[in-house]
Parts: structure tokens; sequence; C-alpha cells
């Protein structure tokens, strides 16, 4: 071979690869180094196996295993210890996650409560956690809990595992918040009365609990650096803020302290907003380069009687509300403290803009608000709706009958909602992920196409110039849902609860074939 046809050789080569290559990328749904994961927190799936296993400091704990609340069917009474034992099992569950399921991400969740079994009020920090204050935190900390995390850490980025890991995921420690002794000072009182005065160990409704988080927050951030890809501060503020405190088993939903106050609703959205920015800046201050976002519920808000205007304006309340209230003060500073959807003066504040490298989307269903024609409360005014999300099923045994197609949980299936809420949070400006999405299905025949079609809808929103980096399926294996303890089935893989075996379910092998390829299968199973 001369010279020249040796050239010529090379670059008919190399085009011809680039043509197949660029053929391949448009055989693709979603964009090369897309993130596929799933999502879980620590609370919902590492007990189990062992008694040790379980964490007794966790206001969850406590609030799943009161008496009072399991007599009165506030929550489900399950034994948390029956979880899937991911602290036993977390080896071959990466495993499974890495090559069962062919992703290349994960979303983990650590417990507080484990890291700081005890409390660290007294260690004085300001705004910046410095190097001697994280040393006396160290003191505090249970040391084989933070070399546990970091090894599962570590363990999922050798698997090739990007690591997404948030900080609080519904739970706080006991020494931060009693959720029944809340509940025991707000007996008696009033939906719009003042938030009663000298309640211990408050939570979310003390602005202290904003300088712990920020702690943690440091500690975390020094003690995992490296074994982080990218941090989550809070999982869905909104349904602490609407659940835990304008709880109404039902209509809204139980969350501890499961209280019905407005005006702690917007003091624990307040102290969230506080605590996002203090977390945000304490991990920056440590790793100015990593990236840290807040995940947000985003249900798609939709008038329940399209042709009454009185819904179409209550729909986009409920989204003001539920949807973005916490985007617009994590990213435009914009805390609405009077609740009414107009920006007055000093409600911006500098010191809570721009807290959010991105922006987690966890997105399961559409919603429906009804006009209530007037505000259910003045401390409130945007809340004159009567909100439909979960129907008749384990999220909602009670409720009404649903009106369309719902998955076991009592949720809508509705792809076109995905890329209706992608596109209002891509609107803010930062990268989207989707943090959780997925569906409760013990049968698993309604969750591969579930997952196909959400997934054609999230790759529609990415054609129609959303920025969306990831997509996490909740979840990896069934756990412990909250107040509705095991009756839900949103695993990809299910488990033995007495050998903690694990059984994969069929819609996993059509999700790693999804994860390999990045493209969508036109239709089938
Ligand atoms: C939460 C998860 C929960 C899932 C299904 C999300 O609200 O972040 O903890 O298990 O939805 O209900």
């Amino acid at each position: 071979m001369t010279g020249r046809t040796g050239i010529a050789a090379l670059v008919g080569g190399v085009l011809a690869a680039l043509v197949m290559a660029s053929a391949a990328d448009a055989a693709r749904d979603f964009p090369r180094g897309f993130l596929w994961g799933t999502a879980s927190s620590g609370f919902q799936s590492e007990a189990g196996g062992s008694p040790a296993n379980v964490d007794r400091r966790s206001d969850w704990y406590r609030f799943t295993t009161d008496p009072g609340l399991i007599a009165d069917g506030v929550v489900s009474g399950d034994r948390v210890a029956d979880g899937p034992g991911f602290l036993n099992e977390w080896r071959g569950d990466l495993d499974r996650a890495a090559h069962g399921l062919g992703n290349n991400a994960i979303r983990l969740g650590i417990e507080w409560s484990r890291v700081f079994p005890r409390s660290t009020a007294r260690v004085d920090t300001g705004r910046h956690v410095s190097r001697r204050e994280l040393k006396r935190l160290d003191r505090l900390a249970d040391h084989a809990a933070v070399r546990r995390y970091r090894r599962i850490l570590e363990g999922a980025q050798r698997r090739g595992l990007d690591v997404m890991l948030t900080l609080n995921h519904f739970t706080l420690p006991i020494w931060v918040h009693d959720p029944i002794a809340v509940r025991a000072a707000f007996a008696g009182t009033g939906p719009d009365d003042p938030v009663p005065s000298g309640i211990r160990r408050a939570g979310w409704l003390s602005r202290s609990t904003v300088g712990e988080f920020r702690k943690f927050a440091a500690y975390a951030a020094w003690k995992l650096h490296g074994a982080v890809d990218r941090w989550a501060t809070l999982n869905e503020p909104l349904i602490t803020v609407s659940q835990g405190f304008v709880s109404i088993p039902g209509v809204t939903g139980v969350k501890a302290p499961a209280v019905l106050s407005y005006p702690a609703a917007l003091r624990a959205l307040e102290n969230m907003g506080l605590a996002n920015a203090a977390a945000y800046d304490a991990i920056h201050d440590r790793d100015p380069r990593t990236k840290v976002g807040i995940v947000q519920n985003m249900l798609d808000w939709r008038p329940a009687n399209p042709d009454s205007p009185a819904d179409v304006e209550a729909a986009s309340h409920a989204d003001s509300v539920l949807s973005r209230s916490f985007l617009a003060i994590a990213v435009d500073g914009f805390y609405d403290s009077d609740a009414d959807g107009v920006e007055d003066p000093g409600e911006v504040r500098p010191r809570l803009a721009d807290k959010a490298d991105f922006i987690g989307v966890n997105h399961y269903s559409p919603a429906r608000a009804q006009s209530l024609g007037a505000p259910v409360s003045p401390t409130i005014p945007l809340f004159d709706f009567i909100p439909a999300v979960t129907y008749a099923g384990h999220g909602n045994p009670g409720g009404p009958p649903c009106p369309t197609t719902c998955t076991d949980f009592g949720w809508e299936i509705d792809p076109a909602g995905l890329r209706s809420v992608v596109a209002e949070a891509a609107s803010f400006g930062k990268p989207v992920y989707v943090t959780e999405n997925g569906i409760d299905d013990a049968e698993d025949d309604q969750r591969s196409a579930y997952m196909r079609t959400y997934l054609r809808a999230l790759s529609g929103a990415i054609d129609a110039g959303a920025d969306v980096r990831g997509y996490y399926a909740w979840s990896l294996v069934d756990n412990f849902e909250w107040a509705e303890g095991y009756s839900a089935s949103f695993g990809l893989y299910g488990y033995e609860p007495d050998t903690l075996d694990r059984q994969r379910r069929g819609s996993a092998r059509a999700y790693r074939r999804v994860a390999r390829t990045g493209s969508l299968p036109a239709a089938g199973p």
C-alpha cells in the first residue's frame, strides 16, 4: 500500500466510523453520558436482616412505632425492622444496580441520626464551619457509621456508578425532632393559631435546626469527600411541609409530625429554605467544584374541570404553592412569606438565592385541583382548592375510585405529566435530573409500560430543549413506604423478609436495555 492509498484508506475508515457513530447517535433517544440510576433513601432501605440495622435514634422510628398513631391508623404499624436490609446487602444491591440494571448512576441517602446519634448543639459554629469545629464535631460522630457509609459510596463508585447523595430524606435525629412531643404541643390548637412556643426538639419548626443541619452537611462533605459525585440537600421539602404540617389523611397525606397548622407549614418552609442555603454553602466551602442541588416533588397540576376558569386558576395556585415555591426560594431567593403568590418588598433574600446547582424532579403522577372559591385559611391565600392526588389504593385505602388508570398506590398514570413538569423545572435555568419516578406494582404487569411511556415523554422534553442529565427509577428494591409501611412495591427487585433474598422483576430487564443503549423500544412490554 502506497502512502497515499494508506492515507485515503485511513480517512475513509474514519469517515465510515463517524457516519456509523452519528447513525447510532440518531437512533438514541437519550444523549450520551446520560445518567441512568435508581433512587432510595436510608431510612426506607437500611433496616432489615439484623436488629442492629434498625435506627432507633430517628424521628421516623419514633413516629412509626407510636402505639397511639398505630391504633388510630395514622401509620401502618409495620415494623421498620422487616426492611430490605441494605446495610447487610449493599454489595449485592450495588452489583444489581451496575450489572442487573446496567446503570451508571445511583441516588442514595445517609441518615443524620446515624452519623450524629447525639446532639451537636454544643459545638458553636458561625456561617462557615471551620476545621477546628469539624474536629470537635468529629468527637461526637459515630465513626463506624461514617466509615460504613464511605465504604458503601466508594463501593458504588468502584462499580462505575456516579453517586448522588441525599443528606435529608424526611428523617431527622430524635434529638432534633420528637414528632410525638410536637403533636402533643399542637393538641387543642386551631389550624390558624400561632405555633405554640417552647416546643423542645421541634424539628423544622425550630431555627436551631438550620444551624445543626449546616454542621451535618459540612461534616458529611468533609468525611465523604471524593466518594460523592453530586449532593442533594433536602428531599421533597414541600412533602414535609404539606403532609407534615397540613396533614389531612386521605387528602394531603401523612408525614411526621402530622399536624394541621398553616403558620407551622410556613415556618417549616422558611427553615428548610434556610437549611438548604446553609448546607449548599457548607458543602461548597469544602469542595467548590462539586454540584449541590435540591430535590423537589412536582405533580402535574390540572384543573378538576378543564372548562371551569376557577379550576384552571386553582391548578395554577396548586402548582405555585406545591411545585414552585421551594424552587423559587433555592434559585431566586424568593420566600413568599404571606403565601399570596406576589413578590412583595423584602421577600427576595439574596442569601437564599442561587443555592441549587441542579434541580432534581420527583414525579409520579398528575393531580387535580378543584376551586373552593375562597382560601381555606387566611394564612395561605393561595390554598383555595381541594387537591386530588391519591385515589383508592395502598396510598389511600379509603380514597375515591380512580377516574382513569391508576397504579396500585392509587396514582393516575399519564406520562404527559413528566414532560410538562420537567419543562417547568428546566425553566428555572438549571440542569435537571429526574431524581425519582416509578410505580407501585407488585405484579409487575404495569411497570415496563409505565417506564417506557414516561421515558418517551422525558425524551420529548429533552428534544424540546430541556437540559435533562439523568433519570433515577424509584426504587432498586422494595422498601418501607413511610406511613404506609410495606404495602407498596416500588422496587425493580422484590425481597424475601426472612432471608433478604432479592427477586428480580421482569421490568428490570427492560430498564437494563434502555440504560445500556440509551434507546427506547418502539412498544412492547
Ligand atoms: C419519596 C419517597 C417515596 C416515594 C413513593 C417520594 O415522595 O421521596 O421516599 O417512597 O415518593 O411514594
